[in-house]
């Protein structure tokens, strides 16, 4: 079943710690939440050690009384259960509840998320506290849905405490059965590192140079993710058996964890928590860099889960905890942005982090809404206006669907693997990174897209391009089904250091790229890495299929290919620079009625820009709209008419600008903004810097 968000409009919410403030302010808080419009409430998720002041004892007064008076001034209570801040008592009596470093020290109580999913204890007791609240609140007539946990793997997303130790070795014999079978998986001969016993196996510990067994630290990461899921599936099953009426999410999306099987096989819906650092530089490479346009990259993970989805925490202020994270103030228009990003992206509920900056404790800083003084501002101001908007838009906007022509591949066990393997790793970051760019830049909108033994044809068969940058590990299957989207006339785009390891991430003996060798129409001949300076051979392309004599960069690694395919065409050659000089680097193949373009290197993001040309990949507004490329354009589609006197389905259009300037527009047909109600004449307009809209074309 889809793992939709649902709603009938697109709404607005705050998170709320009313614990943090005297009861005699919460009425005054709810009241004017309803006032700015905003419709939903998110509370308790750090409350246990109110909720259970002692082990066995149990007090949901404080939230008891939060909840009526919420509910009184007709918000919807999201309600998250407490398990990321376990008592001090539980950890104090039960340390074997607490994670540990790879080298065996404890995290301890005094922050937060310092507990182990394995420790039987902690599930005991997490079960008791969720079973407890889910049966206290499953009738308060104002809770609509569950938040599980908070944050699941942030802060901290490796696990090395006792019990997980145990745990591993337990689900390592589930999944080989014998000691043989993980000795052959693991490459365990090589530095004698052969398991004669079950309990010599270990998660990492403290070994020299900090370089375990690679196939152990790919299964780690399995395992993680694993933990995190059981763990979370017996919370699910609590809530849902106690209160059947509420949904039930978790807001991500951190590492180590599938976030997809985690929604697939419990969730109603994905949840993320958005945290623009308004304008920060992230190190994303290269020239030009997106900043935190970039959090549509990771909107566009969430919309992989689920295509309409909740931000159970949106940045709304200057960030930083007291010790650490420096963030500015979101510039006038920016918080509107950001929330437009969400939107845009595919969310229809939108829940600010948080109504008021708390005045003590690590997050002192993390403002929110409101400052410590408590008094309007202009971030109140902006989020009202935006309340004001989505009552005039809302409605039209919720349930549309994210449009996107091309997709970028990606798969958890790369991901991992590519964590701690520098000799592909790297490389998947800085190809995904241009092709996501050069795509927003030129407004063609793209989605992500995660491979795993579930994935069908038919998902793949939605687009017109796949770009599956970097993927080592390659299943036999999954090859297969990409020979099959190219047979059926799909272009496919694929990058170095692909195909070459099986499952347990050893490596082939089969010339790279292994079982994707067929369908590139190539085999690798010779490879480098980029030299120590940085520099990696230059390549150029054929005249004949691009119109360009410059020299792109193999960008950090080289393979030399040879065709083996008749219906093969070298697009590029190493050039004179280079013992490779006159090899081939990059290589269209033909298959069926499709392509697949091969590249010996790390794409650029000046390579991408000549292969959108060579594909003719144009963005779908090309002939209403010309943008500059500081804006954003997204397509949200409902299927069916939603005003009156409109035939078709309907297309909204968003233009999100994140440059500090004003924007020059220039429109072919005459469209409305459904956020503000302009209209816009055929021809050249001026947006405001930071503007967002929604256009909406004339039929
Ligand atoms: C999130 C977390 C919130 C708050 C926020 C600001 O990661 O869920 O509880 O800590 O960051 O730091």
């Amino acid at each position: 079943m889809e793992k939709a968000l649902h709603t009938r409009n697109v709404l607005l919410g705050v998170c709320y710690y009313p614990e943090h403030w005297p009861q005699t302010m919460w009425e005054d808080d709810f009241r004017r939440m309803k006032e700015l419009g905003l419709q939903y409430v998110r509370m308790a998720e750090f409350g246990w050690a109110l909720m259970e002041p002692e082990e066995g004892v149990f007090d949901f007064s404080v939230f008891d009384r939060a909840f009526d008076l919420a509910h009184r001034h007709g918000l919807n209570i999201i309600v998250g259960t407490p398990t990321a801040t376990p008592p001090a008592w539980l950890t104090h009596r039960y340390p074997d509840t607490l994670n540990a470093q790879a080298n065996g020290i404890s995290y301890e109580h005094g922050s937060r998320r310092h507990y182990t999913y394995n420790s039987s204890k902690f599930r005991e007791l997490s079960a008791r506290i969720v079973q407890r609240m889910a049966e206290h609140f499953a009738d308060h007539p104002g809770i609509v849905g569950w938040q599980l946990d908070n944050e699941f793997n942030c802060e901290v997303s490796e696990f090395y405490s006792a019990a997980d130790h145990a745990a591993f070795r337990e689900w390592l014999q589930a999944k080989y059965g014998t000691l043989a079978a993980l000795n052959e998986a693991w490459g365990t001969v090589f530095w004698s590192q052969t398991y004669t016993a079950w309990e010599q196996v270990h998660l990492t510990r403290n070994v020299p140079s900090d370089s375990p067994n690679p196939h152990l630290k790919l299964d780690e990461k399995r395992f993680f993710s694993d933990s995190v899921i059981s763990y979370a599936q017996m919370q699910a099953d609590i809530v849902r058996a106690a209160a059947p009426r509420h949904w039930v999410t978790t807001n991500g999306l951190f590492g180590h964890l599938d976030s997809h099987k985690l929604t697939d096989d419990m969730l109603d819906f994905f949840s993320y928590d958005s945290y623009p650092m308004f304008g920060r530089t992230f190190p994303d490479g290269g020239d030009n860099p997106l900043l935190d346009r970039r959090f549509s990259m990771s909107l566009s993970n969430v919309r992989s889960i689920s295509p309409n989805f909740c931000i159970m925490e949106q940045q709304s202020g200057p960030g930083g905890w007291v010790n650490r994270i420096e963030q500015p103030s979101p510039k006038p228009g920016q918080l509107r942005l950001w929330t437009y990003q969400s939107i845009a992206n595919g969310a229809d509920l939108v829940v600010y982090f948080r109504w008021r900056t708390a005045t003590f404790g690590t997050e002192m800083y993390w403002h929110g809404l409101h400052n410590w003084d408590n008094r309007p501002n202009r971030r109140t101001r902006e989020v009202e206006r935006i309340a004001e908007e989505l009552r005039r838009a809302g409605q039209a906007i919720a349930g549309s669907r994210y449009e996107a022509d091309v997709a970028i591949l990606r798969d958890y066990d790369n991901e991992w693997d590519g964590e701690f393997d520098k000799w592909h790793g790297g490389y998947d970051w800085t190809s995904t990174l241009a092709w996501f760019k050069r795509l927003q830049r030129r407004h063609i909108p793209s989605d992500m897209l995660f491979l795993n033994e579930q994935t069908t044809l038919e998902q793949l068969n939605r687009y017109e391009t796949l770009v599956y940058p970097h993927p080592t590990i390659m299943r036999e299957e999954t090859a297969k089904l990409l020979e099959a989207y190219v047979q059926g006339g799909g272009s496919l785009i694929i990058g170095c250091r692909s195909g070459y390891k099986d499952e347990t991430g050893r490596c082939r003996m089969t010339p790279m790229p292994g079982p994707l060798a067929p369908l590139c129409g190539v085999t690798v001949e010779d490879f480098t890495r980029a030299e120590p300076d940085g520099s990696s051979p230059s390549f150029t392309l054929s005249t004949e299929a691009f119109d360009t004599f410059a020299a792109f960069s193999s960008n950090g690694f080289a393979e030399t290919l040879a065709v083996t395919s008749a219906n093969a065409e070298v697009l590029g050659r190493y050039d004179d620079s280079s013992y490779m000089s006159g090899e081939p680097a990059l290589v269209e193949n033909r298959t069926g009625e499709g392509r697949t373009i091969y590249f010996g290197g790390v794409f650029s993001d000046a390579l991408v820009d000549q292969l959108i040309d060579r594909l003719n990949i144009a963005s779908p507004a090309a002939s209403l709209l010309e943008l500059p490329e500081e804006i954003e354009l997204t397509v949200r589609s409902q299927d069916k008419p939603m005003f009156e006197g409109q035939s078709n389905g309907l297309r909204i259009h968003f233009l999100l600008n994140y440059s500090n300037r004003p924007a020059a527009i220039t429109v072919h047909c005459g469209a409305t903004d459904l956020l503000t109600g302009n209209r816009f004449a055929v021809g050249t307009a001026e947006i405001e810097p930071y503007a967002a809209l929604a256009l909406v074309f004339d039929e």
